[in-house]
């Protein structure tokens, strides 16, 4: 039985709670199984898993014990189940038949309009018409929930319910199944695995109705329908629409205010899949150490049964930017999204009596206006009691004190309207969220207020907020926030992906969570701006529903490729997309993998870089998996390995190279074989072009591929010839095969990098 160090460890628990004593003994688990190996007396493998819990249970072997003990079964996404079990059941379920190996439930982290038109979608032509918006595509998210009677959530113009759906409305706390319709098509919801793991919470909305807005905001984005008059307090005014504007939508909420488990995430993706979902959106990671192995990473595995059944899944690369290596969800068989900013942005106006306007970052949801008001000039703000001296007047701060620490003063002095003056170029959003009349300016600007008011003798200062201006630049960039390749746990291809709109995104809300304080009141709105790579990623999915519908007979790793191949690599100044956080320097893949989402050309991308399962497997192998983890991925026994190559044919390239040693003169060689596959002109030529690789000899061989049919498969190599050792940590560069008609350009961002973890 237990060993005696364990008994201590637990007897102050006992202390605690008799009641809870049997539970604190215990830790939920997820159980992998060899399905394979379920004994013939059993009709099914749920019967199989409670009868093997049953049989390792310390306790009396009763019904009770063993479905108590019990938290899901898993079909679809892993072979096994979830369930609480001490140290000494789980290692007596070890040694039962058909066990393969088994994680402690963990915690996962969620990361947390106008978009459309900038990505070039518009209702006369192009991708939106092409794919009938997305119509009859069904999309998934694991996320908070949802908000029903969200306008965005209406089913005004959806045709009837396709026949193959198998989703269902879970009716529970403050939800009934009339809440969904043709757009909002299922609801379901999982917290038996928060409740095992802590059993005292109380869940008060316990059902799939979105208490925090998270869900809300990344379904709308994805497939909301139009909504005439959306704005967070006047700010981005227009109308709303999601990306897949006719797709429908399924909302399995895993995400609990209390907390998020991986039994509960496994759950909702197993039920997404038999339910028949065409994509699946995931904005959030399982919270593990780096340099983890894909078969210990839950979500990386149910996707890799989410590919096997067709269903495309696209992830959010995580918002632990902007250093190497802190990107996440980075499986090679699903999509991995980065955050770029948009054309648009949020202003206010400073407007000096001397007629000077000076504008700002700013989404002060407020009323409080500030025309012609007395400008006082307060030095470093450091007394809060000087600050409240100073009545109906705007103060102007600037010093050495932090940020923060004036802002906190002026707020809890609470000041009518304040200037503050800081060599930060541009004040992160936390500050322009800010709960009272508040302008942030530059040391430049700044020295101009400071000097208008020394000057006048009557210094005043009106200022307005809630402009919103579009068509600024350069834009996209990548934000700093957004997770950076490599992916540590497969550095063989390349991450992320791409990048899709994630800063100050506005999309619907709960109207029940708050979205911003002013003078300590809570502020409720329909809708909220958000950042981060949750919000890119359901654009994405939503654009992978618009390419489904075009192409129903596409496999994810086609639709993958299509999404990529045709990115742009330009910003809206027709020069390299610039990373936000690197003094708006040129980014590299590494930071925005194959570029910005362009939907329109993704719908037609002309060749594509297919992959199946296999390909997927032939990598494991090579990665030098054991046939044990493998088979926890795949949930498959039958993997020789004989086959094996680190050279999965996908659309983008990356190769390794030592740091730099001046010493060293030795030449490398990095060979790549690629297949490419017709998908657009019957007949079609395109020859091969090469930009960038500064230092490096790059070549392709066969430099033009002549298609003759559709779906004609035609491979080619690309070598890298370069030093053994890089002086630079990252040499980019591209190869396109360009269409001779020049209708298409089938784009590939080509990496070399010294970059370790
Ligand atoms: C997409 O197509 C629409 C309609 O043809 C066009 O207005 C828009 O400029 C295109 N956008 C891009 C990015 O190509
Ligand atoms: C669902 O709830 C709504 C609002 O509370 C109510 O009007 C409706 O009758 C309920 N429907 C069912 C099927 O219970
Ligand atoms: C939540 O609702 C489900 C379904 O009605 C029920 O089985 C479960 O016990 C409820 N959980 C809580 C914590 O109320
Ligand atoms: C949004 O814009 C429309 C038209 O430009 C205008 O009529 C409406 O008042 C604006 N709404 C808000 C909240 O600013
Ligand atoms: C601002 O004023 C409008 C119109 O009177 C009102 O609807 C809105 O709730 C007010 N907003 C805030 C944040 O007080
Ligand atoms: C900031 O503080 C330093 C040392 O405390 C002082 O020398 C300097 O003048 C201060 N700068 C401003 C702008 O107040
Ligand atoms: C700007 O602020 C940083 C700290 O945030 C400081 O290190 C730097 O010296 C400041 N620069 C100027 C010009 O004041
Ligand atoms: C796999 O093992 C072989 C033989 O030990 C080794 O040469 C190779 O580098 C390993 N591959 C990886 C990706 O670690
Ligand atoms: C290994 O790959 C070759 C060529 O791609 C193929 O013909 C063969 O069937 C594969 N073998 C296995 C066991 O998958």
């Amino acid at each position: 039985m237990a060993t005696p160090i364990l008994k201590v460890g637990c007897s102050l628990v006992f202390t605690i709670s008799l009641l809870a004593s049997t539970l604190a003994q215990s830790d939920t688990y997820i159980i992998h199984m060899d399905r394979s190996a379920m004994p013939k007396a059993f009709t099914d493998h749920h019967n199989w898993y409670l009868a093997t819990i049953s049989s390792v249970s310390d306790t009396a072997k009763s019904t009770f014990t063993r479905t108590s003990k019990h938290i899901y079964t898993y079909t679809s996404s892993v072979q096994g189940f979830s369930a609480s079990l001490t140290k000494s059941e789980l290692e007596a379920l070890k040694k039962s038949p058909g066990y393969i190996s088994s994680t402690r439930d963990r915690k996962i982290k969620v990361h947390t309009t106008h978009t459309s038109e900038f990505l070039g979608l518009s209702s006369s032509s192009g991708a939106w018409p092409t794919a009938n918006y997305g119509e009859d595509m069904i999309i998934g998210l694991v996320d908070t929930g949802i908000w029903p009677e969200s306008e965005s959530f209406s089913d005004e113009g959806m045709t009837e319910v396709p026949s193959r759906w198998k989703g269902k409305c879970e009716p529970g706390t403050q939800f009934n199944s009339s809440m969904c319709n043709k757009k909002l098509i299922g609801a379901r919801y999982y917290n038996k695995g928060l409740l095992a793991n802590d059993p005292k919470i109380k869940i008060s909305m316990n059902s799939t109705r979105d208490t925090d807005g998270h869900g809300t905001h990344t379904s709308s984005t994805a497939a909301g329908n139009y909504v005439k008059g959306a704005s967070y307090f006047g700010y981005a005014n227009g109308t709303s629409s999601g990306m897949a504007p006719r797709a429908r939508i399924a909302m399995y909420k895993a995400i609990w205010r209390y907390g998020v488990y991986e039994s509960d995430v496994l759950a909702a993706i197993d039920q997404a899949i038999q339910d028949g979902v065409d994509i699946l959106s995931l904005s959030l990671t399982v919270a593990i150490e780096d340099d983890f192995f894909l078969e210990d990473d839950t979500i990386a595995i149910a996707s890799f049964a989410a590919m096997e059944k067709g269903v495309f899944v696209a992830a959010s690369a995580g918002n632990a930017g902007p250093n190497y290596y802190t990107l996440v969800n980075g499986a090679p068989w699903m999509l991995t999204i980065g955050a770029g900013t948009i054309d648009r942005e949020f202003e206010g106006v400073l407007t000096l009596g001397n007629g000077n306007q000076i504008s700002f970052p700013t989404v002060y949801p407020g009323n409080y206006s500030l025309s012609h008001k007395p400008l006082v000039f307060m030095d470093g703000c450091e007394s809060v009691n000087e600050l409240k001296k100073v009545k109906n007047k705007i103060i102007v701060c600037k010093d050495n004190l932090t940020f923060s620490d004036q802002i906190d003063n002026a707020a809890s002095a609470r000041v009518s309207g304040a200037v503050f003056i800081s060599n930060h170029t541009s004040p992160s959003e936390f500050y322009t969220r800010s709960s009272f009349p508040a302008v942030y300016i530059g040391l430049q600007d700044g020295q101009r207020v400071i000097d208008y008011i020394k000057e006048s003798k009557d210094p005043r200062g009106t200022v307005v907020f809630r402009k919103t201006v579009t068509g600024t630049k350069p834009a996209p960039r990548v934000d700093g926030y957004s997770g950076r390749g490599p992916f540590a746990s497969c550095r063989s291809v390349l991450k992320p992906d791409l990048l899709a709109p994630g800063t100050l995104v506005l999309a619907s809300w709960s109207p029940i969570s708050s979205v911003a304080e002013v003078r300590s009141h809570s502020l409720f709105s329909k809708f909220n701006l958000l950042s981060g790579t949750s919000m890119a990623t359901p654009h994405v999915a939503g654009v992978a529903a618009l390419i489904k519908k075009a192409h129903p007979d596409w496999s994810p790793a086609a639709i993958r490729s299509a999404l990529m191949t045709t990115a742009d690599s330009l910003d809206n100044t027709l020069s390299p997309i610039k990373d936000a956080s690197n003094n708006n320097l040129p980014a590299t893949p590494i930071d925005i993998g194959s570029g910005h989402i362009n939907p329109n050309k993704s719908l037609d991308p002309g060749l594509i870089y297919d992959a199946t399962a296999e390909d997927y497997i032939k990598l494991l192998c090579a990665m030098n998996y054991t046939n044990k983890q493998i088979q926890i991925i795949t949930r498959s026994s039958h993997h020789d390995c004989k086959n094996r190559s680190l050279d999965l044919n996908y659309p983008s390239f990356i190769a390794y190279f030592d740091s730099y040693d001046s010493g060293s003169k030795e030449k490398v060689v990095h060979k790549f074989q690629r297949t490419l596959t017709n998908v657009g002109e019957r007949m079609s030529s395109y020859t091969a072009k090469l930009l960038g690789m500064d230092g490096i000899k790059v070549s392709v061989e066969p430099q033009k591929l002549v298609f003759k049919k559709e779906h004609e498969k035609l491979s080619y190599t690309l070598t890298l010839e370069g030093p053994k050792s890089l002086e630079e940590d990252v040499i980019h560069g591209s190869l396109s095969w360009v269409h001779d008609g020049g209708k298409y350009v089938v784009r590939s961002p080509i990496v070399a990098t010294s970059v370790t973890p």
